[in-house]
């Protein structure tokens, strides 16, 4: 079993000698003006949430976009704050991008072209010739960032998603002696679905410019494989799962990512959660009703509304499931200043109005939604107090929402509702799987999770919990360092 401890051995080992830097657009930790306070928050973002620990374990710089208004208050003359801040571990290297650069290359390019061009929920790609020459520049920024931090020291290079496609390869140019990974946090689309994209061949050449390359599940290294082949000049090693292109040699793996399960399975029973979970209870008025739970970013890959006509057809079809069952919705709003997330934002909040005006007798409503003050203590008390959690990405990379759920159960209760359309799905046999898009057929689980004996709940936890112990954050992490290894140093 791989843990903190193990991963650190692992790297001193291995790595010894080797600057660790991470880099992705997203922060691990945000400052943030709250009054004349300065407040710290952890932002609602898998990837931060899975690599946040290995941080930890290993030490090192992780460069990302400071984009919050009090970022460059605490940062010293490098730009770099210690982080955690209550227990500083490794260090955050802030890379600083004007409002028209945030635009283009972030809300552009990244979130309105690479997004939905991977994720195939069917809203269209925009290809715009601004965003995309200033996601080039933006990603000539980070490079700059990188290179002044590794100087002329060894370093072990891990960049992150989709943001930074072109980083590779500017890193290889500007030091050939950096071992440069990258991981995929999304999908991986089919050819015919990449190839609209106008800029491809430059994106895949970026992409090549790294030693390793990791995706969620075969399935995705499948289908970049197959983009390469038929979309640039290289060789394909369909033996090895490799590509060559001009001498350089690229792998491409699978490695599902994680969390840190011992971690939050111990803070799930602290006594502050349950504690909280009595306040939720008091706050909404709740006795001992059957509660539901989903928790997400405000993003339409999700299958929000999905999940939420669902919810009604099960009342529709089950009446005698009114005043007993409550589904809760936590969530944040996110990359708002994009019209498709807008109006993702409006198509809810009138659903859930529609749907309980539907219902709602006396007091009771079924859809209750908490946007914004889900704290992680809250959000841990949703996750204990829950009866089912649903999640019903239409597309998903991974989801760690779903292994947050099943790590949380210490009391090995609750039963996870789970889209076959993520990556989590393919690990997580003890969820009941439902199609989002077929909405009776996702009534009728609700109808079996809320039915569910004791004993096949137990069961089936048990049984998700032994999968995410054992393939923890820290195994996907031992895991890319040894497969670097291997390649690096032939061992
Ligand atoms: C996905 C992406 C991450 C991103 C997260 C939150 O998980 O793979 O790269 O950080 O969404 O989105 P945001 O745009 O707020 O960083």
């Amino acid at each position: 079993m791989w843990t903190r401890e193990s991963l650190s051995d692992l790297v001193r080992e291995k790595l010894s000698g080797y600057l660790f830097v991470v880099v992705s657009n997203r922060e691990p930790y945000i400052h943030t003006f709250s009054g004349r306070n300065i407040v710290c928050k952890v932002p609602p973002s898998g990837l931060t949430v899975a690599l946040d620990p290995v941080m930890r374990a290993c030490g090192g710089t992780w460069i990302a976009h400071g984009s919050g208004n009090a970022d460059k208050e605490v940062v010293d003359k490098d730009n770099k704050v210690g982080v955690p801040p209550d227990e500083p571990r490794y260090s955050l290297r802030r890379v600083w991008l004007s409002r028209e650069e945030e635009d283009g290359y972030y809300y552009g390019f990244a979130n309105q072209t690479l997004w939905p061009l991977c994720h195939i929920v069917y809203t269209r790609p925009l290809f715009d010739e601004g965003h995309w020459n200033t996601y080039k520049k933006v990603n000539e920024i980070f490079a700059r960032s990188v290179l002044d931090e590794v100087g002329d020291k060894k370093a072990f290079v891990f960049v992150q998603d989709y943001h930074l496609t072109l980083l590779p390869k500017l890193l290889k140019e500007g030091n050939p002696n950096l071992i440069v990974a990258q991981f995929w946090h999304i999908p991986w689309p089919n050819p015919e679905a990449f190839h609209i994209c106008p800029w491809q061949e430059e994106i895949l050449a970026g992409l090549l410019g790294n030693d390793l390359l990791g995706f969620h599940i075969r399935y995705h290294c499948n289908n970049f494989l197959d983009t390469i082949d038929q979309a640039i000049e290289a060789r394909v090693d369909w033996e090895k799962y490799e590509v060559t292109r001009g001498g350089k040699r690229t792998a491409v793996r699978p490695f599902p990512i994680s969390i840190d399960f011992e971690q939050i399975s111990s803070e799930a029973q602290k006594e502050d959660v349950a504690n909280e979970a009595e306040r939720l209870k008091n706050m909404l008025g709740l006795g001992d009703e059957i509660i539901g739970i989903g928790i997400d970013r405000f993003d339409y890959t999700k299958g929000i509304p999905d999940r939420f006509r669902a919810l009604d057809r099960f009342l529709e079809n089950n009446p005698s499931y009114q005043r007993r069952v409550v589904f809760i919705q936590a969530g944040v709003p996110s990359r708002i200043q994009i019209e498709a997330y807008r109006s993702l934002k409006e198509e809810i909040d009138s659903l859930v109005d529609e749907i309980n005006w539907k219902h709602a007798i006396g007091r009771w409503k079924p859809i209750v939604t908490l946007v914004e003050n889900g704290s992680q203590l809250t959000l841990r008390a949703l996750r204990r107090m829950a009866n089912f959690c649903i999640v019903s990405s239409l597309h998903d990379g991974m989801n760690l929402v779903a292994k947050e759920f099943v790590a949380s159960r210490f009391d090995e209760d609750g039963v996870l509702i789970l889209s076959p359309f993520t990556g989590a799905s393919r690990e997580l046999n003890g969820a009941l799987l439902a199609n989002p898009y077929a909405t009776d057929h996702f009534a009728e689980a609700i109808k079996t999770a809320v039915e569910m004996p004791h004993s096949e709940r137990r069961k089936r936890m048990q049984k998700m919990r032994e999968v995410v112990r054992e393939n923890n954050i820290y195994k996907w992490a031992a895991d890319i360092i040894s497969e670097l290894v291997k390649f690096e140093f032939g061992e």
